[in-house]
Parts: structure tokens; C-alpha cells; sequence
């Protein structure tokens, strides 16, 4: 296994790989463990994580370098959640998840983790965890929500730290069906743009996710 030029992460081939900072033999999604030199990794699939996606298809070497805590918007059951555990521990990540169905697993995975801090509430309404969670250098969403650019931006008025860094992935489709692509993206970037996030890298996420947009921002 070979490192790569994203910190923590390895690579063999074709395939990403990340540390397993869980109990040794835990499977989270059911991927491929490996050990190499009595260290165990776990297979990162760009098909089953966007942000493995990202990775694959360009995204920036620095996109959590440095991050000492990070706020993760629809964790779902965890999948993505745990790679980015692996490769922030020992830095917190606050986990919000509004269904009550997904957060059962999401609390099971974090009593396995020590740096997983799942909340169950609505990313549109920053205000009821804001406190908690404090401010941070990493803010990262995943949501399917029509109103995505707005939840990224409150989120980031609520939390992000000056020069933090901001992944927003941006389902095209969740938005409206009745215009193109290009011109959903166009509009998203503009009302990041008003909320003071400055779009660095725009990486579409064909053919792992379909109709996704990984959007990396600055904060001034
Ligand atoms: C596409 S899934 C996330 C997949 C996950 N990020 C991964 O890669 O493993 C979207 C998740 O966002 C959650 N969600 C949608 N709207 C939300 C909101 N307003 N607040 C919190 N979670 C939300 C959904 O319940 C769902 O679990």
C-alpha cells in the first residue's frame, strides 16, 4: 500500500484505504479489512461514500489538514462518518442526523469511536446545537435537501471557524427537477457566494453518485 496526497489515507491500485481507528475487526458497512505491518485498514468505496468519490475523482490534498473538530450535516447510518473518524482521530466530529430510523445506528457506531459525537437534530435549525458544538474548521454536508445552499450557509454562519473549509454535497436533482444542471450549480455557488463562502473546487461526482456536486468552500 502506497500513501496518498490526502493525509491518513492509503491507496493499492485503484482502491482507498483508511486507518481502522475502531475495535480491530470492525466492519461498519461491510468492507474489505486488510492488515498490512500490524496495521488494519478498511476498503473506502467511492460508490458507497462521496467523499471517497471526491477523493477519486480530484478533490484537494488539504481538505481536512489541520482540522481539529468538524461538523458532519445527515450522517445516516455512518458509512462515510467512520472514514472520516479514522482519519480524524483523536479530533471530534459532531454528527447531526435528523431520522430517528438512521440515528440508532449512527449512536452504536459512535459508543465504537472515541472521537464520534452523534446529535439527533434538523441542520436547518443550527441554533439548538450551536452550543455544543462551538466552532469549527471542517463543516461538511450531506443532506438531499431542496434548501442545501441555504442549510450549508446557516451552518457556517453557526460554526465554521475563519479560514475553515466547507464541503457541500450538492444533490442536483433534490433542488428541482425543471432546470439544468449547470444552471442549479451556478445558483448554488452564487448563494454561497452571499454567505461569504467562496466555491475553491467544483468536482462532479460521476459515476459514483449520480446527479451529485461535491462543492470544497473557504471561509474568509
Ligand atoms: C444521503 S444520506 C447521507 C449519507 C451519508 N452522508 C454517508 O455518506 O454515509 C442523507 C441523510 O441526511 C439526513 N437528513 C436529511 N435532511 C436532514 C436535515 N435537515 N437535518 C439532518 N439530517 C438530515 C437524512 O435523514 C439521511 O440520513
Amino acid at each position: 500500500m502506497e500513501a496518498t496526497v490526502w493525509e491518513g489515507v492509503l491507496r493499492e491500485g485503484r482502491d482507498l484505504y483508511t486507518p481502522n481507528r475502531g475495535p480491530p475487526g470492525d466492519r461498519v458497512y461491510g468492507e474489505t479489512l486488510r492488515t498490512v505491518d500490524g496495521v488494519e485498514y478498511r476498503h473506502w468505496d467511492p460508490f458507497r461514500s462521496k467523499l471517497a468519490a471526491l477523493l477519486v475523482k480530484g478533490g484537494p490534498p488539504d481538505l481536512w489538514r489541520g482540522t481539529r473538530k468538524a461538523l458532519y450535516l445527515g450522517g445516516a447510518h455512518g458509512t462515510t462518518v467512520s472514514h472520516l473518524s479514522d482519519l480524524l482521530d483523536p479530533a471530534p466530529i459532531y454528527v447531526i442526523e435528523k431520522s430517528a430510523t438512521a440515528f440508532a445506528p449512527l449512536l452504536a457506531l459512535a459508543r465504537r469511536r472515541r472521537n464520534l459525537l452523534p446529535i439527533l437534530a434538523d441542520a436547518q435549525l443550527p441554533e439548538r446545537y450551536r452550543a455544543d458544538v462551538g466552532e469549527v474548521d471542517l463543516l461538511y454536508q450531506d443532506v438531499a435537501q431542496r434548501n442545501q445552499a441555504a442549510i450549508f450557509v446557516e451552518n457556517a454562519r453557526a460554526t465554521l471557524a475563519r479560514g475553515g473549509r466547507g464541503v457541500l454535497m450538492l444533490k442536483v436533482r433534490s433542488v428541482t427537477q425543471r432546470r439544468p444542471a449547470t444552471s442549479i450549480v451556478r445558483e448554488t455557488r452564487a448563494e454561497l457566494a452571499r454567505g461569504g463562502l467562496e466555491t475553491r473546487n467544483e468536482v462532479g461526482l460521476a459515476p459514483f453518485a449520480r446527479d451529485h456536486v461535491a462543492l470544497v468552500t473557504s471561509a474568509p
